[in-house]
């Protein structure tokens, strides 16, 4: 009787030293440091629990719109504490209820909230719609694009996201690809410098501080040179191309310090990126010092089995995955236990979990997430898409946009004009938002017709002929517009194509009618979809002045409007203020300042088409048809005109020394404008082949009229280095051209090679 009384007492000063213990957890007290909370907690978890913090799952509205029972059981899951983040959350109220319910779990630990905010937080009802990348990429506006960012990083927290897929850091080599419009176009170079702005925008100095989010660049290593052009093909490079293209956006990310990387859809030269040790762990973490945590990317775990088909079954999937140096497995139930289960046969070290839980953890104390996950929901409301940031959307709409021809001129059309016809498929359309764009409320979004509209209607009679969406214009929709064309004093053509995944009913659907680009939508033609050239030609065929815009995520083989109309706009994807911005360009209240950042190829043909080729590439020429791209990269029109005088080309003193160059910029026409100088540099003899220009530097300037500027450029000798032979990375003495505007100058490095 005594014994027992004994056990009872012994159990009740368990039970009470445990309430006690839990109201003093270590990991919940703010005031310890995080590395200290982590190590806390980490001793109090299962390995299952462990894990779970590697285990991503879609949000609970998209997985309930799929099938209850998923829904149920990732519920469940999220209870037990085995799911560490989530994408794609419907929006702040279930960011906030998936919260609660986290908060259910043994250990309490609040779950990040990623999605993929690729130009702003588009997937969110009321968001700020900014641009897409290759339109942010033709402006060369660094800053712009970090400010934006900034922004971008404001709405995802206000809204309950802690985690922005993006930046996207493809070199696009192939217009076929459906996702050009996300990217920053063909060169290295521009690459680097806008992906790495994205990460200082959405990041900060310190990702923890209030109203920033957690980068994830994407993609480690793809894929914009696949062998088809198809979204998840294989890329067969060589090394040269991946050390010289394809690598340094991803090294200029790491610089940058994103915190976290996405890995690629395709293999690339046999190996899938998922299982690809040697770049996810010896390039990324042991050669560039990477200290953060990849993602996988949709299925692509699971690919390893039944698209690659590199591993058995799931488990070895799982094990080549993470093995290799895969963190986080994004979306899908089948994989905590087999994960758990290599653990426990030894097949992985419990260390390499934990080397994954630790960064992840860190991150949520960081963010201040175990103090308060929630958000609220009048917060929200006041930054989304606020002033400011539409202001924002705007401007980079106007410095977005590539003035490709003007013959006439014909632009900047008169406000003294009686009657303007706007018309073609995407005069009034949302196209001109592009990919990864949920509906939005319709009175955020100005199209063409209404930018104009908004502009010039009190001046002049502005007519809507609606022709037909993309592929359903008609033989007698042609005429009328043609007809109608007639009667006017100049006529407005908006075509291209419609990357838009989204319609009213929210639902998110690659294979959308009419989606003619975007992820997974490649092409293996790049003319006009549907009857748009038909109506082109019709409309200028009646001989009333004729401006095309198009609005396209994609270059667009266009060869026969460039041959025979006068003026041709490439808006790109201007997002929500695009159509105030195309107005205000084709009306002269802003000269177009935006530089293609992709080369416009006349075919498909003549693929691949980019600015820094080989010094032998158009040796020979094609029998049938013109050799050469349509518009090369650098391509931009203005309303004024530059001149470019006085290159100055200098070595610092001594060994090594940086080159300085500088030249002379004046804009000798009557209106103001923004220029951007472009520095290419060419190393006129060297041991491998070089291409006969590459971007070094950039500068975005305002001058107005008869007004002067002196732009400086310094070049340190490293970015002139080339992999030789055997790879190594070397500076060659010799000769090296510089070429700025229409000016070309040189300078030669002395022999010995410097390092
Ligand atoms: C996709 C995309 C990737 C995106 C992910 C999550 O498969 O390839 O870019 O981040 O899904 O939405």
């Amino acid at each position: 009787m005594r014994r027992r009384s004994g056990i009872a007492l012994t159990l009740i000063l368990f039970f009470l030293l445990s309430l006690l213990s839990a109201s003093q957890l270590s990991y919940l007290d703010p005031s310890l440091p995080v590395a200290e909370r982590v190590e806390d907690l980490m001793l109090r978890m299962t390995l299952e629990e462990k894990i779970g913090q590697m285990n991503q799952y879609l949000g609970l509205s998209f997985l309930e719109r799929e099938d209850q029972k998923s829904a149920d059981q990732m519920l469940s899951q999220l209870r037990q504490g085995l799911i560490g983040s989530f994408l794609m959350v419907a929006d702040l109220r279930e960011a906030n209820r998936l919260q609660e319910i986290a908060k259910q779990s043994r250990l309490k630990i609040p779950p990040l909230n990623a999605i993929d905010a690729i130009h702003g937080h588009c997937l969110y009802y009321g968001a700020t719609v900014y641009p897409t990348c290759i339109g942010m990429a033709s402006s060369f506006n660094t800053d712009l694009v970090e400010k934006i960012h900034a922004a971008t990083a404001r709405e995802l927290r206000a809204t309950g996201y802690h985690w922005a897929f993006f930046p996207y850091l493809s070199v696009s080599r192939d217009p076929r690809w459906g996702r050009v419009g996300e990217n920053f176009g063909e060169d290295p170079l521009l690459v680097s410098e806008m992906a790495a702005a994205c990460v200082r925008g959405l990041q900060g100095d310190d990702y923890a501080s209030p109203g920033r989010v957690l980068a994830c660049a994407k993609v480690l290593l793809g894929d914009g040179q696949s062998i088809n052009g198809l979204n998840l093909a294989p890329m067969d490079v060589s090394e040269r191309t991946l050390y010289e293209i394809f690598l340094p956006p991803a090294k200029a990310c790491v610089d940058a310090g994103a915190r976290t990387f996405m890995v690629a859809h395709n293999e690339i030269n046999g190996i899938p990126c998922h299982s690809n040790a040697w770049l996810l762990t010896g390039l990324l973490r042991e050669q560039w010092g990477f200290a953060g945590y990849t993602i996988s990317d949709w299925g692509d775990i699971e690919r390893l089995v039944d698209g690659h088909k590199v591993a058995v079954d799931q488990k070895a999937a799982v094990r080549m995955a993470v093995s290799a140096g895969v963190d986080v497995h994004m979306h899908g139930s089948d994989f905590v236990e087999p994960l758990a289960e290599l653990v426990r046969e030894g097949a992985i070290s419990e260390g390499r979990i934990d080397r994954t839980v630790r960064a992840v953890l860190g991150d949520k104390f960081k963010l201040g997430l175990f103090e308060d996950p929630y958000v609220d929901e009048r917060k929200g409301g006041e930054i989304l898409g606020c002033e400011d940031h539409i202001e924002m959307a705007l401007e980079m709409g106007r410095q977005s946009i590539v003035l490709l021809k003007n013959d006439g001129p014909v632009l900047p059309l008169s406000r003294n004009l009686k009657s303007l016809l706007v018309t073609g498929p995407l005069a009034d359309s949302n196209a001109l938002v592009g990919d990864w764009v949920h509906a939005q409320p319709d009175k955020n979004i100005v199209t063409v017709l209404e930018g104009i509209e908004a502009l010039v209607s009190n001046q002049m009679k502005v007519e809507y002929f609606n022709c037909g969406n993309l592929l359903e214009i008609t033989d007698q929709s042609i005429d009328t517009a043609a007809a109608k064309a007639r009667l006017v004093d100049a006529v407005v053509l908006v075509v291209g194509g419609n990357d838009n995944r989204s319609d009213e009913s929210w639902e998110l659907r690659f294979d959308r009618p009419n989606r003619s680009g975007g992820e997974n939508v490649a092409r293996s033609s790049l003319g006009l979809v549907g009857r748009q050239l038909d109506l082109v030609r019709a409309v200028q065929a009646t001989g009333t002045p004729l401006v095309v815009v198009l609005v396209n995520g994609r270059p667009l083989a266009i060869e026969w409007i460039a041959e025979n109309v006068a003026a041709i706009v490439e808006a790109w994807q201007p997002g929500m203020q695009g159509g105030k911005a195309v107005a205000e360009v084709l009306f002269g209240e802003y000269s177009p300042s935006g530089r293609l950042p992709i080369t416009i190829p006349r075919g498909v043909g003549h693929l691949l088409s980019f600015y820094n080729y080989r010094p032998t590439t158009y040796l020979r020429k094609y029998k049938y048809g013109k050799t050469g791209p349509l518009f090369e990269f650098g391509h931009g029109l203005s309303y004024t005109t530059f001149e470019y005088r006085e290159l100055q080309v200098s070595r610092e003193l001594s060994g090594g020394g940086p080159v300085n160059v500088s030249v002379e910029v004046r804009n000798t026409g009557d209106v103001a404008s923004d220029e951007i100088v472009l520095l290419f540099v060419n190393d006129v003899v060297s041991s491998v082949t070089t291409p006969v220009r590459k971007l070094k530097s950039f500068k975005r300037i305002h001058l107005e009229p008869g007004e002067q500027k002196r732009v400086h450029f310094r070049l340190s000798t490293d970015q002139l280095a080339l992999y030789d032979v055997n790879m190594r990375r070397v500076v060659e003495p010799g000769v090296f051209e510089v070429m700025v505007g229409d000016l070309r100058g040189e300078f030669e490095l002395e022999s010995p090679p410097l390092r």
